[in-house]
């Protein structure tokens, strides 16, 4: 495969503070009563750079057999609007990985628990992840992807938080930077919550009253 560019672009954050929106969507029956702080990406925002993303994706891989990874479940959103989005022939799977918790996380193990039926040997893979936090669950699988002999393996995050220290495979395809905070929507997660929101969205804390007392 011909060298692929050094690491496409990624869009400054454009993470924007809008009170007004943030008021509004407040009220958003998906949002359990919770108050959105801020929106980080918006919808149309998202929608405009995954299309970028597709065509990125699409003229890095010009030949070969391309499998999209998708790991589940918080990419489920992102890889169903990318694929989309990608104009050459590719396959779809996905698998699941499951951390020990926060106990022994630190020490990395990651194991599969859905392992993806189809062959990897001798493809281009694309491993299609919703955010790049501390980095240990790309670590370990990566790893693991790569005894299985393929062609080439890169990475696709929707979100990048760039803290991870010892992040040893760098997202070769970024959506956005993010801030690092506690983000929800489009596939992100609390407690199985909000993965539906079309947006990505920080959430006030539960009893954070939504207008705070001017009282010292
Ligand atoms: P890492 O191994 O620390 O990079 O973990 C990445 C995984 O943690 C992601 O795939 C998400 O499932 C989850 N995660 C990390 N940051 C967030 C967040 O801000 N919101 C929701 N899930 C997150
Ligand atoms: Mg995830």
């Amino acid at each position: 495969m011909p060298r692929l560019p050094e690491r496409h672009y990624i869009h400054s954050m454009t993470a924007v503070s809008r009170p007004e929106g943030a008021a509004g969507l407040s009220a958003d029956p998906r949002l359990l009563g919770r108050a959105v702080k801020r929106i980080a990406f918006d919808a149309p925002t998202i929608q405009r750079r995954v299309r970028e993303l597709g065509a990125e994706i699409t003229a890095a891989y010009p030949d070969g057999d391309l499998l999209v990874l998708g790991l589940l479940k918080g990419s489920f959103v992102f890889l169903a609007d990318l694929v989309r989005e990608i104009g050459r022939p590719l396959h779809v799977d996905f698998l699941v990985a499951s951390s020990y918790g926060d106990a022994t996380e630190s020490s990395g193990l990651v194991r599969m628990v859905y392992d993806p039926a189809t062959t990897l040997e001798g493809k281009h893979i694309l491993l299609v992840e919703d955010i790049v936090d501390s980095g240990r669950t790309l670590n370990k699988l990566v790893d693991l992807l790569k005894a299985r002999a393929p062609r080439s393996l890169e990475i696709c995050a929707m979100l990048h938080k760039n803290v991870a220290a010892g992040l040893r495979h760098q997202p070769r395809f970024v959506g956005f930077d993010a801030p690092n905070e506690f983000l929800v929507g489009y596939g992100l997660d609390h407690a199985e919550n909000f993965r539906h929101l079309p947006y990505v969205a920080s959430l006030k804390q539960p009893d954070t009253p939504s207008v705070a007392p001017s009282r010292r």
